[in-house]
């Protein structure tokens, strides 16, 4: 009997790995730092069956693919050949790049060969934008480490382990979801897999700038503090931190632990949506010299109004998800942010909801630097493991990694914790401790999630989530017309709002396949679509709202609709498709934001 359990307890564990091992201490503002990219062509092996994981015992096999091997005799064994293997853009995820990998959900290895010269006394680490889901990551055959958690970057200290000359780095992505992550197995977006944003490896002094936070002081227009952390053998080495525009520098002396604070005196230009200016923010450390680009307003709520720079603004927004304009797939670009932004502010709108997931860097930096406020999230969604303490964690982790990579980034306002998680006292618990997390990491941003909704009666819906009194911003998704009766049910609506918070309505609409014409009664037309946001736009109208933001601007892809024709793999509820073409209901919001601001 011992024998047996012997075995299945290492059979068992050989199916758990670790979540997020040997990670070093997230590096922001990475695009204004000193990199080389493994961006380009990655050989790739999809294996289903993880055999270059596990020996046929299914214990972790000391030769896998990560060791790259190459045969070297003619009599030599080895099953696999990344060098024979097809290549990949990356990043890039492998559902939109090959057709053979459309549904795929597995294990893909990635492996990008390079040379390199590490120079003496430099320090180096590797960096990955997002990886989803789970990635083994390996560098010249020896295991660095993992991370879980498709949409937030990590990054290790690979300062000891990079060779002169040739390099190998690779990595084991496996997108298989499962009932503990996060996101759990049910969601409403394609599970694209794959190294999907930038690798890169960034260089750094000995001691370096690896995080620090600037920002206008609290409850003042005429202070700019934050602070430095130094990670090196000098933990206390002077930062001269200066903003040239303002004619400003002052100098820090971190503590022994590399944190230093610092305020200056100041008054900045404001960022707004109407004028999103931004400094060039200078830090210097022992001769080196790192630039950053930032966002000085003030956000706040002052009974049932939100407040940008003390002055109340109505969120005209826009949900959008990470799905590549035209191409589809998930982008990792400027441009492509800039594509669906643009669409964005054509529509008047002036903010967008990330959803669902925080989306990669260059599309919160393009929001910014086009006058766009942003709610950003982590993907705790739906039917959430709220009983796992290791879901927590997993959540806690991606909470964390998204605020430390986007504090400095003002035109993020909100953070979102949740969305339509079923009410229950386990997930009250679970949620609260996630506000409380994003409280203790930043309590400069409103806190929100999309809530739920109980009903009266089919016409007068009580906006009562039990978690109200613990965000800043009451939000809720709301389809009227579409999953909730016809277009005309919106003019019998008796909504109940809490009085002393914003309320932003989340999400709202339905779906149209665009070019597809016919009467208002018909469901999937343009026509259906575009009564639909009319009678919408005139419940609202009648509601003290503080923000709605339309689901969705583009079309995108779902395994959950399936209506041939019509569907196909695609949730049609976007105001353009995903070919970039406009649809009727598109100007129906384009018209009323351009009234509601
Ligand atoms: C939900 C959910 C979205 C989903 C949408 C829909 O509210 O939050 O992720 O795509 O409804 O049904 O299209």
């Amino acid at each position: 009997m011992k024998k047996l359990l012997t075995i299945f307890f290492a059979g068992f564990l050989s199916f758990t790995t670790m979540a997020n091992e040997n990670l070093y201490p997230l590096i922001t503002n990475v695009p204004n730092r000193d990199v080389t990219s493994l961006n380009g062509d990655w050989d790739y092996i999809v294996d289903r069956y993880e055999v270059g994981y596990y020996d046929y015992r299914l214990k972790p096999s000391q030769w896998g693919f990560f060791k790259d091997q190459k045969p070297k005799s003619e009599t030599d064994l080895v099953e696999y050949s990344f060098e024979a293997s097809d290549k990949m853009f990356i990043p890039r995820d492998w559902n939109s790049s090959d057709e053979k990998l459309y549904f795929y959900e597995g294990t893909v290895w990635f492996r990008r060969a390079f040379e390199f010269s590490p120079k003496q006394d430099e320090r180096y680490f590797l960096y990955f934008g997002a990886v989803n889901y789970e990635a083994l990551v390996y560098l010249n055959g020896e295991y660095i480490g993992s991370h879980k958690g498709g949409f937030t970057p990590f990054n290790f200290d690979v300062t000891d382990k990079l060779k002169e000359g040739e390099n190998f780095v690779v990595v084991k992505v496996d997108n298989t979801r499962h009932k503990d992550e996060v996101p759990t197995v049910n969601t409403d977006w394609w599970n694209y897999g794959g190294i999907t944003r930038d690798v890169l490896i960034i260089e750094e002094a000995e001691t370096f700038v690896r995080d620090f936070s600037i920002s206008l002081s609290e409850d003042t227009y005429t202070e700019i503090s934050g602070w430095v952390q130094l990670d090196g053998e000098n933990p206390q080495t002077s930062v001269k931190v200066s903003i040239p525009e303002l004619k400003k520098e002052v100098s820090v002396t971190p503590d022994e632990n590399g944190r230093g604070a610092f305020s200056i005196s100041a008054k900045p230009e404001l960022w707004s949506p109407e004028n999103p200016k931004l400094y060039e923010i200078s830090l210097s450390v022992a001769g080196k010299t790192m630039n950053e680009q930032i966002a000085f307003r003030h956000v706040d709520t002052r009974g049932n109004e939100i407040l940008v720079n003390d002055k109340p603004v109505y969120l005209s927004g826009i949900c959008i998800h990470e799905e590549a304009p035209f191409r589809g797939g998930r982008f990792n670009s400027a441009a492509e942010a800039h594509t669906l932004l643009s669409w964005a502010k054509e529509m008047n709108a002036n903010f967008v909801r990330l959803a669902h997931y925080p989306h990669n860097e260059y599309m919160v930096r393009e929001a910014e630097k086009m006058g766009i406020l942003l709610w950003s999230e982590i993907p705790v969604y739906w039917t959430i493991s709220f009983t796992n303490e290791e879901t927590l964690q997993n959540a806690k982790n991606q909470l964390e990694e998204m605020i430390t990579r986007d504090k400095n980034r003002g035109a993020v306002i909100i953070w979102s914790l949740a969305n339509e998680t079923p009410v229950s006292d386990v997930r009250n618990h679970f949620l609260t401790q996630l506000v409380e997390h994003a409280r203790s990491i930043d309590d400069s941003r409103l806190i929100s999630m999309a809530m739920e909704k109980e009903y009266h009666d089919a016409y007068t819906p009580a906006i009562n989530d039990p978690l109200m009194g613990l965000v800043d911003v009451v939000s809720f998704n709301s389809y009227i017309g579409w999953y909730d009766g016809l277009p005309e049910k919106c003019s019998k609506m008796n909504w109940e709002l809490p009085v002393n918070k914003p309320v932003i309505i989340s999400e709202f609409g339905g779906g149209a396949k665009q070019g597809h014409h016919g009467t208002k009664n018909q469901i999937w037309t343009e026509e259906f679509q575009e009564e639909l946001y009319i009678q919408s736009v005139a419940m609202f109208e009648k509601m003290n709202l503080a923000g709605t933001c339309p689901w969705i601007l583009m079309d995108f892809r779902s395994p959950r609709r399936l209506l041939p024709g019509i569907q196909d793999g695609w949730n049609r509820k976007g105001l353009i498709s995903n070919d970039g073409i406009k649809k009727k209901a598109f100007f129906i919001m384009k018209d009323w934001y351009e009234l509601k601001n």
